[in-house]
C-alpha cells in the first residue's frame, strides 16, 4: 500500500499533485511519501510486536538525509556498511546504539570511526576482519560488541546478483567455520562477541529460505550456548521482497507470515533482535518521474525517449527489474494503450525501462512516474554521460520539500582540475 493517487485523473503524491513538483524542480525528480514510509514501518514494526526487535533502516536502499531522519523520529537504527553512511546515519540523528555496520571490507579507518562513536554493533564478516576489530578496540581502549555475520548456505530464491547467503557468495563466515570463530573471538581482547547476525539476499518472495537461515541461526546460538558463551543478541538482516508487479498473481509474503517465521524460530531464546529491512520500508514511497522527451517511431518499434535514464534508475539496467510506468495524467486522450519501448538518453542499449509496454499513448512533454523506486533507485545513481544527479523531494500531506537539489554544472565539475601540463 502506498500514498500515490489520482485525484481527478492527476497522480498525486499524498495531497501533493506531481505536475506541481514537476513545475518547482524541473524533471526527472525522485518523490517520496512520508505517510508511505510511515506505514512501512508501522506495518513491520507490528509483524514483530511481542519480540524484543529494534528495526534497523538499511541505508543503502535510501540515503537521502530526510529519509532517514523521517524513520530515525519513527525510531528506527541504522545498517551501514561505510564510513560515509555510518556518518550520513548518525547526521540523521540516530541513537549510535542502534547504529549496526555490516560490509565485508571495512577498512581500518572504517573500524576505528565505529569503536570512536560507539555504535551498538560491528557485523564481523571474517577471521581477519576480527583481529582487526580487536586491535582497534584494543587501542582505542574500549570493547565492542561483536556479531559473526554467518554465511548459513541458503540460496534466498531471488535474483543471482544480490543473493548473499551461499558457500559460494563473498559474505558472512561459513556456517561450518563459525563455532571455531566464536572461541576465537572470545580470547580476543576488546571484543564481546555476543551476537549473531545473517543476512542472505534481498528482493525474497519465499519464506522457506528465511525459516532455513533463521533455524541454522538458531542452531547455532544454541550450540556455542551449550559451549557455556553467552548470546543475546541475533540480527537476521533485512531482505524481504515487495511486490513490484501489481499483476503478478504471486505476490511477496506479508510482513506479518515473516514475523511468525520469526517468533517460530528464534522467538524462544530470549535474545534482542536487530532487522535490517531497507526495500521493505522505501520501494513503494518513492517513485522516479520524468518527461517525455520525444516519441520515435520506427518501423517495428516505437520509442518513448523520456528524459530520465539508466544513471538515474539502474535497476532495469542490473537487474532486469521492471518498474511499473504510470502516465502522471490519466486517460490523455483516452487511447488504447500502445505498445511501447520506454527508454532514456544514454548511450548505451541497455538504457531501457521498459519493452514493448502497454501505455496509453504518450506524447512529448507528458509526465511519467516509476513507480517502487525508492530502495536502490537514488542510491545508486550515478553521473554517467554527465547527467547531474536528481534532485529529491519529500512529501508530507499537503507540503513538499526539495530534500536534495540539483546540481550546477558548476559544482559537479567543482572537484576536478587540470593537471598543471594541461592548464
Ligand atoms: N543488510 C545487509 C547486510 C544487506 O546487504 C542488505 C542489502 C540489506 C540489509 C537490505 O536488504 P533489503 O531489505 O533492502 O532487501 N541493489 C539491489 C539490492 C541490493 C541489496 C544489497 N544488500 C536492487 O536494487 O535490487
Amino acid at each position: 500500500m502506498h500514498h500515490f493517487a489520482y485525484r481527478n485523473g492527476i497522480l498525486n503524491a499524498e495531497q501533493v499533485p506531481i505536475p506541481q513538483i514537476a513545475d518547482a524542480v524541473g524533471t526527472p525528480f525522485y518523490c517520496y511519501s512520508t505517510a508511505t514510509l510511515a506505514r512501512h514501518y508501522k506495518v513491520f514494526a507490528e509483524a514483530l510486536s511481542g519480540l524484543d526487535a529494534t528495526i534497523c533502516f538499511a541505508v543503502k536502499s535510501n540515503a537521502n538525509l530526510a529519509v532517514i531522519r523521517t524513520l530515525v523520529n519513527l525510531g528506527a537504527g541504522c545498517d551501514v556498511v561505510s564510513g560515509g553512511e555510518l556518518r550520513l546515519a548518525l547526521k540523521a540523528g540516530v541513537d549510535p546504539s542502534k547504529i549496526v555496520f555490516s560490509g565485508v571490507g571495512k577498512t581500518v579507518e572504517e573500524l576505528q570511526l565505529a569503536v570512536s562513536t560507539g555504535i551498538g554493533q560491528v557485523n564481523v564478516e571474517s577471521e581477519a576482519e576480527l583481529e582487526m576489530l580487536s586491535r582497534v578496540a584494543t587501542a582505542a581502549n574500549t570493547t565492542i560488541r561483536v556479531a559473526l555475520r554467518v554465511n548459513p548456505d541458503v540460496d534466498s530464491g531471488g535474483h543471482d546478483k544480490i543473493t548473499t547467503g551461499r558457500k559460494e557468495d563473498k559474505f558472512g563466515i561459513e556456517w561450518t567455520l563459525a563455532p571455531q570463530m566464536y572461541r576465537k573471538a572470545n580470547k580476543l581482547p576488546g571484543l564481546k562477541a555476543t551476537a549473531i547476525a545473517v543476512h542472505i539476499g534481498s528482493q525474497i518472495t519465499n519464506l522457506d529460505p528465511f525459516e532455513a537461515a533463521f533455524t541454522r541461526v538458531r542452531d547455532l546460538a544454541l550450540m556455542l550456548r551449550n559451549e557455556g558463551m553467552t548470546i543475546d543478541h541475533l540480527d537476521l538482516g533485512g531482505g524481504l521482497g515487495v511486490p513490484y508487479d501489481h499483476a503478478s498473481n504471486s505476490p511477496p509474503p506479508l510482513p506479518a507470515a515473516y514475523g511468525e517465521v520469526v517468533r517460530r524460530t528464534v522467538g524462544t531464546l530470549g535474545c534482542k533482535l536487530a532487522f535490517e529491512p531497507g526495500r521493505l520500508i522505501v520501494a513503494n514511497a518513492g517513485i522516479l518521474v520524468a518527461r517525455v522527451v520525444l516519441i520515435k517511431e520506427g518501423t517495428t518499434r516505437r520509442f518513448t525517449v523520456v528524459d530520465a535514464a539508466m544513471n538515474d534508475l539502474v535497476r532495469p539496467a542490473m537487474y532486469g527489474a521492471l518498474h511499473e510506468m504510470l502516465p502522471v495524467c490519466e486517460h490523455r486522450d483516452g487511447g488504447d494503450p500502445l505498445p511501447t519501448d520506454v527508454v532514456g538518453p544514454v548511450c548505451e542499449t541497455s538504457d531501457r525501462f521498459a519493452q514493448g509496454a502497454d501505455l496509453p499513448p504518450l506524447a512529448a512533454d507528458d509526465l511519467i512516474a516509476f513507480m517502487t523506486a525508492g530502495a536502490y533507485g537514488a542510491s545508486m545513481s550515478s553521473t554517467y554521460n554527465a547527467r547531474a544527479l536528481v534532485p529529491e523531494v519529500l512529501v508530507d500531506g499537503d507540503k513538499f520539500a526539495v530534500v536534495r537539489r540539483r546540481p550546477s554544472f558548476d559544482e559537479m565539475m567543482a572537484l576536478e582540475q587540470l593537471p598543471v601540463w594541461l592548464d
